[in-house]
């Protein structure tokens, strides 16, 4: 393999270092080429830029696999559990089962959040978005985890913080969820497990005791939290690594990387692909009208839940949830017309020439709208959803990007706009 590449400008030869990958992806390194060549490269979307060197995850586009610190997410779905993957992403081992259990421990132990957040959450108008409310919170609640000491740099070890938010983040989605429905706070539970606690601060009542919570619908949870909980350089975790860049705080930089995934291009999607459905089976369920509208270069309507930077093949996570979207569905003995609408539009444009030359296939926001919807989670809180399962993706890469000391993100640009002029008098 050779190490470096030749190329000329104006006559002048250049040499450039190669960097090849684990799996022998090749860059090419421009760190010097303005330096050399006075040359920058443009390249809006970063659609052929790689930012970074990550162990993390691993993205085969083409093949449709994805790997999380090694382990293909078809194994790590079926064999951990999201707390135990959560500690995969953040210290790249699997946790043995002391570890496992400290880790658990201290989740356990962290899982409260102080009164003021419920204070401050009452302020917030109603129709506020609740993607809105957890970044606002996330960057908030550092303020309120302190030391014992309380000594005023407030220096809180970083491994406890990557603990406090995994275990306080599901309560401001709950308790946001709860505030809009007009329920009172539900508290964790020391004796259930992560998802089983997500699912009681959610949708425990007086009438609805959170141990009648169905098996099923705990697996899917956890499943869904695993397929959302790392994804390499996507937007949102783009994100993160630049404000970490930026020696912002990690709590700062996950409440940013909330507001990336709220674009309906990024995580939002699972929120509009439902109410692409629900227009579908409104407007008489005329799918192929939908499709040719998707097509049309003339209006801006996309279909939502298909196509991928990265896969340019399937989604192996789609694949995933849509059996387990079966499974809940059929488990909850749901008539979903969603469901039935999802997969008749799935078969039509996997067949539809336009989609197939541009390998759009299903993503992971395609199917798991509908799980979240049987659940009985409302569609404005699926991308807080999404957000629960990133959140130790975000962390690991805040914290690689701390450990690699690598530069504050600054890139170049091209100016295109007046030359120099002066104000007229
Ligand atoms: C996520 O990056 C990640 O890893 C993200 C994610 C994660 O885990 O973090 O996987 C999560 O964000 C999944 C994506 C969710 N978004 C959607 O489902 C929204 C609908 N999809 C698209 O907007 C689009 O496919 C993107 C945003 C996902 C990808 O956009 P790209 O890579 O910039 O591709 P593009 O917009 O340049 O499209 C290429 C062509 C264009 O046609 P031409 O100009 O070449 O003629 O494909 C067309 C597009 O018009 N196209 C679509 C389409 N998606 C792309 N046409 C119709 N419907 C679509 N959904």
């Amino acid at each position: 393999m050779c190490n470096v590449i030749n190329f000329y400008i104006n006559g002048c030869q250049y040499k450039l270092p190669i960097v090849y990958g684990t799996f022998c992806e090749k860059a090419i390194n421009i760190s010097k080429l303005r330096e050399n060549t006075g040359f920058i490269t443009l390249d809006p979307g970063f659609k052929n830029t790689g930012i970074t060197k990550s162990s993390i995850s691993y993205i085969d586009g083409e093949k449709g696999i994805l790997l999380y610190r090694g382990y293909p997410i078809e194994e790590i779905i079926n064999k951990c559990s999201f707390i135990e993957t959560s500690y995969l992403l953040l210290n790249g081992e699997l946790p043995n089962p002391t570890q496992l259990k400290f880790f658990s421990e201290k989740i356990k132990k962290y899982n409260h959040v102080s009164q003021d957040i419920h204070k401050i959450l009452d302020k917030y108008p109603v129709f506020y978005h609740p993607m809105g409310i957890l970044s606002s919170l996330t960057c908030i609640l550092r303020s309120f985890i302190t030391t014992k000491k309380n000594d005023n740099n407030n220096h809180v070890k970083e491994q406890d913080l990557f603990l406090h938010l995994l275990a306080k983040f599901p309560i401001l989605a709950a308790l946001t969820y709860r505030k809009k429905v007009g329920l009172p706070p539900s508290y964790a539970d020391k004796n259930l497990d992560y998802p089983s606690n997500l699912l009681k601060m959610f949708f425990s009542t007086n009438k609805k005791k959170y141990d009648e919570f169905n098996p099923v619908i705990i697996d899917a949870l956890d499943k869904l939290l695993i397929l959302h909980a790392e994804h390499e350089q996507n937007c949102s975790t783009t994100t993160v690594r630049l404000l970490s860049s930026a020696h912002s705080g990690l709590f700062s930089s996950v409440s940013a990387g909330i507001c990336a995934l709220w674009g309906r291009l990024h995580g939002g999607a699972n929120e509009a692909v439902i109410e692409m459905l629900e227009n579908i089976l409104k407007s008489g369920k005329n799918v192929k009208k939908w499709i040719e509208m998707a097509k049309n270069k003339k209006n801006s309507f996309r279909l939502m839940g298909f196509g991928h930077r990265i896969y340019k093949n399937f989604d192996p996570r789609a694949k995933i949830i849509e059996n387990i979207a079966e499974k809940v569905i059929r488990e909850l003995g749901i008539n979903n017309p969603i469901l039935e609408l999802a997969k008749e539009l799935e078969d039509i444009v996997m067949n539809d020439s336009y989609f197939l030359e541009k390998k759009l296939y299903p993503n992971i926001d395609f199917y798991s709208g509908i799980i979240y919807q049987a659940i009985g989670i409302p569609k404005n809180m699926f991308t807080v959803m999404f957000a629960l399962g990133r959140l130790p993706g975000w962390m690991a890469h805040w914290k690689e990007m701390r450990l690699n000391r690598e530069p504050i993100g600054r890139p170049r640009q091209i100016y295109v706009g007046y030359k120099k002029r002066k104000i007229r008098n």
